[in-house]
């Protein structure tokens, strides 16, 4: 069968040239314009990679109008309401669900690397107390390359899979260290019989003088939360992974350059942003102002926690975690609670106003996790710290893909170039 093109007329010269259809499962088909320069001298120009795929993948599928989301061909609800963290990152790795024999031995392996070379909590030292748990988590990441030499090599597939074991088990015990280093409390080693969840906890909470007691509640909470949050196919971080991954970078460098494109505000810094923002508001009936605020194009801010750029319906992971949200308030919070209310408040005028409605900016996941983990009584400016440990393993599941590929290339995007056209240099006397 002859393969599908698309035919392009250039109405500036008057050539036509036949481009080829890359057609997926699902979604959209894309032209293939990898031979449009070399065909007709042009480069196409999509800034915020608009209306660009940047790559084939069997991982991650979203249809942002239908409000859908897949993980290797499982919807999120199914996922969210049936399986486990652990169980999701190994579908992503992988590509199917584990049998119960296989997913116990990825248990195992995960929590045998949740421990970091004792070295590497010196770098914490280097820290002052106040560090952003975000900026000590970039650095500490960055190192590990430094520590882990047996499994750098990205060309040997078993160097992949022990890098993203180690990534995959070590960021708990790196963000609970972050923690710890924040607050002046001694770093908690893992407890490997507790779930990856509960051992967070565990890192975060306890302290050497006492016992400390796993909330059922968070625990469960905290996985929801990070199978929501495991993977989007190619979002700004993902894809500064497998660009960082493209030129040969180890893994845990690509994984670093991922934390620092995740922390900003228009992306996991969202969640941190959210509860500044509701913070700031203070008052239910400041609501209408920052409302009209986010409205007037004139003023920079922005309703954090509304809007995505794929999604145009419903976040299909708003949903659950709205749900869950509640059910969290209900039980280990006080729904009344002012701060709450302000939260349920604002999402209720915003979704009625017209403004939002139109553009179809509905609340996204960052809106309900910054609450939960409120709630859950983890600190503000560790939101995306805990997003970043969820999407590791989105992360190494992108890197490991991109990497295997046979006929995987440096990502090298062009311009178009504004400066100056050509000029010659003008010696310093005769400069004006
Ligand atoms: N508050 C007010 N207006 C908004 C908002 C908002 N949160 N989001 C988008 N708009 C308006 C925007 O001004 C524009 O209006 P107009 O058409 O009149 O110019 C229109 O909606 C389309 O917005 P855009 O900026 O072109 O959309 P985008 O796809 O480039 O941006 C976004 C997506 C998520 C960066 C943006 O909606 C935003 O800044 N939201 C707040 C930050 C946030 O919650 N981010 C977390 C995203 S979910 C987690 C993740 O994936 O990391």
């Amino acid at each position: 069968m002859a393969k599908e093109t698309v035919t392009i007329i250039d109405n500036v010269t008057g050539k036509s040239i036949e481009l080829p259809l890359r057609t997926g499962t699902i979604g959209p088909p894309a032209i293939d314009i990898t031979t449009l320069y070399k065909k007709l001298g042009y480069f196409t120009y999509d800034p915020g990679f608009m209306a660009t795929a940047s790559c084939r993948s069997n991982i991650t599928y979203i249809d942002g109008d239908k409000g859908v989301l897949l993980y290797r061909g499982y919807p999120i609800e199914q996922l969210a309401g049936k399986s486990t963290f652990l169980e999701v990152a190994y579908l992503l790795l992988y590509g199917d669900l584990p049998t119960r024999p296989r997913l116990d031995e990825f248990t195992k392996v995960i929590s045998r690397h949740t421990m970091i070379n004792e070295s590497l909590k010196n770098f914490y030292s280097g820290f002052y107390h106040d560090a952003h748990p975000m900026a000590s988590m970039v650095g500490v990441v960055g190192s590990l390359s430094a520590f882990y030499h047996d499994s750098t090599d990205i060309h040997d597939p078993k160097h992949r899979d022990i890098a993203a074991h180690r990534m995959i088990a070590k960021m708990p015990t790196i963000a609970g260290a972050s923690y710890k280093h924040s607050i002046g409390e001694p770093f908690v080693y893992p407890k490997n019989s507790l779930s990856y969840c509960a051992n967070l906890l565990h890192m975060m909470f306890s302290v050497p003088s006492e016992e400390y007691q796993i909330d059922a509640v968070a625990e469960q909470a905290l996985d929801l939360i990070f199978i929501l949050h495991v993977d989007h196919e190619q979002n700004a971080s993902t894809s500064t992974v497998r660009l960082a991954g493209s030129s040969g970078a180890n893994p845990f460098a690509c994984i670093s350059s991922g934390i620092t494109a995740l922390w900003g505000p228009a992306h996991g810094g969202a969640n941190e942003a959210v509860l500044l923002m509701l913070e700031e508001i203070g008052d239910a009936k400041e609501i209408p102002k920052y409302i009209a605020k986010a409205k007037d194009k004139d003023d920079p801010f922005r309703l954090m926690g509304f809007g995505h750029r794929i999604y145009k319906n419903y976040d299909p992971r708003a949903r659950i975690i709205r749900e869950m949200c509640h059910r969290v308030l209900k039980r280990l919070g006080d729904e009344n609670d002012p701060f709450f209310e302000l939260a349920l408040k604002l999402e209720e005028l915003a979704l009625q106003d017209d403004y939002f409605i139109e553009r179809k900016l509905y609340p996204n996941v960052d809106f309900y996790s910054g609450i939960i983990y409120k709630v859950l009584g983890i600190p503000t400016n560790m939101f995306t710290v805990m997003f970043a440990i969820a999407r590791t393993a989105g992360w190494v599941a992108q890197w490991t893909e991109m990497i295997a590929e046979p006929d995987q290339r440096i990502a090298r995007p062009r311009q178009v170039y504004d400066g100056s056209p050509e000029r010659d240099y003008v010696p310093i006397e005769l400069r004006k």
